[in-house]
């Protein structure tokens, strides 16, 4: 089946990419459609709810079933920020910084954070899908490894290793977008299997 991904950010396209094609997913990008899909405006106060804009959008300009994620990284110490706005929680290039100079005066007992993914699909017909993941870690003292993008570098998970110091498998293993996706694809696959009886 083939499905528009409604994301320009080359990593999650990379990862919703790598996740879906065992699903037997053609992910497909507007450009590879030799469309510009009009940038969402991420105005929901929940994950799913940007999610669900983004793919909305995204399916009416393509007429394709097109699915969007929408994440970030909530961290207790911060109640719950950068959340939503995890993007544009500080300029390119100091969103880490910007954590770790908050979290400078917090012990290691109490940087726990987590990171949700939210999945949706929607459908030409206005049906959708929907999935949600989480991954529950720590911030630690400063930036290690040097895999993944974004705020992987301080997201210390169960492992004890950053999310940046783990290969993309098992990244995906634990992630919340690899959760996410995991459950996204059983609820897709009971959704196509009601529409053909
Ligand atoms: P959006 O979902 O495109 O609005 O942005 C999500 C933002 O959250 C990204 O730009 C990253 O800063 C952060 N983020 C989401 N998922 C991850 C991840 O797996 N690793 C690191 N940062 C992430």
């Amino acid at each position: 089946m083939k499905m528009l991904i409604a994301t320009h950010n080359p990593h999650k396209l990379e990862e919703l990419r790598r996740i879906l094609l065992p699903l037997g997913i053609d992910a497909v990008t507007d450009r590879d459609l030799g469309l510009t899909l009009t940038e969402a405006d991420e105005t929901g106060r929940t994950f799913a709810e940007n999610a669900f804009i983004k793919a909305e959008l995204a399916c009416r300009e393509s007429g394709l079933p097109a699915v969007a994620d929408d994440s970030g990284l909530c961290i207790d110490a911060l109640h719950g920020e950068p959340g939503v706005f995890s993007a544009r929680y500080a300029p390119e290039g100091q969103r880490k910084k910007t954590v770790l100079q908050k979290l400078a005066a917090v012990d290691d007992e109490h940087r726990q954070a987590h990171f949700t993914s939210a999945v949706c699909c929607v459908f030409p017909n206005g049906d959708a899908v929907t999935a949600e993941g989480h991954c529950f870690g720590r911030i630690g003292q400063e930036c290690r490894g040097t895999g993944g993008f974004g705020y992987d570098p301080i997201f210390v998970t169960e492992t004890g290793k950053t999310f940046a110091e783990l290969t993309p498998e098992e990244k995906d293993r634990i992630s919340h977008r690899g959760r996410a996706l995991r459950a996204f694809a059983d609820r897709l696959a009971q959704y196509l299997k009601g529409m053909k009886t």
